[in-house]
C-alpha cells in the first residue's frame, strides 16, 4: 500500500531562485525537510529548523531517509529543472515504489536556453550525455536540430569534436553556460573553435544546420 502523505518532487527551474514557481516556494517553506544538490539548497534562505538531505552525499542517504520519515515529516526533493526532464524522479520512482510522489513542474534547463534563443524546441533531437556512454552519432548527424545535456566527459569541445570527426562541416553550435545565473553566457561557436575551447561545467549545447 502506498503511503498516506506524499513526498514532493519539486522543480527548481534552471537555477536562478527567480525562476521558481511561487507554489514550489510554497511547499519548500511548509516541508520539514528538503532533499537536493547543494547548489539548491544552498541559494534558499532556511530557518535552520529543517533537516537538509544533500544528494552530493550519496543517494542511498536520500532514499533511507524518505523510507524512514515520509509518514512523520513533509519532505520535499529538490531537483533542477523540470523533474520529468532527465532528473531523479526515475531513480527514486523505482527505489521506493510504496511511496506516492506528488510533483510540481519547473522551468527546464532546455526551454529557457531555447526561449532565450528565440527558438523552438518542439522539433529538436534531445540527447542527454549526463552519465552515458555511447553518443547516438548517426541521429544526431541527419538531425537539423539537437539539444544535448552535457557532463563532465561529454563537454562541448568533446561533442564538437565528434561531429567534426564525422566529416559533417554544415552545422553550427550554441553552447548555454550557467543559464538564468548573473554569469549566464550564451555563446554562437564555429565548430572548430569549439572543439579547442574550455567550457563552465554548467551548461547546455544546442547543434543547428548552418542552411
Ligand atoms: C541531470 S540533468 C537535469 C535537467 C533538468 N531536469 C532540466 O529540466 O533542466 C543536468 C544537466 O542539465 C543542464 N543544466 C541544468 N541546469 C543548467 C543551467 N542552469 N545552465 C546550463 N545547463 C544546465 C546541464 O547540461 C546539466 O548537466
Amino acid at each position: 500500500m502506498k503511503n498516506k502523505y506524499p513526498v514532493f518532487i519539486l522543480g527548481m527551474g534552471p537555477g536562478n531562485p527567480k525562476f521558481i514557481l511561487p507554489e514550489t516556494l510554497e511547499l519548500i517553506n511548509k516541508s520539514d525537510a528538503l532533499i537536493g544538490g547543494k547548489r539548491h539548497l544552498e541559494d534558499l534562505e532556511q530557518n535552520g529548523l529543517k533537516d537538509l538531505i544533500f544528494v552530493e552525499d550519496g543517494l542511498d542517504g536520500a532514499v533511507s531517509f524518505i523510507k524512514k520519515y515520509s509518514q512523520k515529516k513533509m519532505i520535499s526533493v529538490l531537483v533542477s529543472g523540470d523533474p520529468g526532464f532527465y532528473s531523479l524522479t526515475n531513480f527514486l520512482m523505482k527505489k521506493c515504489p510504496e511511496i506516492y510522489f506528488e510533483i510540481l513542474p519547473g522551468i527546464s534547463s532546455m526551454t529557457y536556453l531555447f526561449s532565450k534563443l528565440g527558438m523552438l524546441w518542439h522539433d529538436a533531437l534531445i540527447v542527454s550525455l549526463h552519465g552515458k556512454s555511447d553518443v547516438p552519432m548517426e541521429k544526431i548527424i541527419k538531425s537539423h536540430k539537437t539539444v544535448f545535456l552535457t557532463d563532465a566527459v561529454h563537454t562541448p569541445g568533446i561533442i564538437a569534436k565528434k561531429v567534426l570527426s564525422s566529416k559533417v562541416s554544415n552545422k553550427k553550435m550554441i553552447v548555454g553556460e550557467n543559464l538564468s545565473y548573473e554569469n549566464e553566457n550564451i555563446r554562437y561557436l564555429n565548430l572548430e573553435d569549439a572543439k579547442d575551447m574550455e567550457f563552465e561545467n554548467l551548461n547546455l549545447v544546442v547543434l543547428i544546420n548552418e542552411t
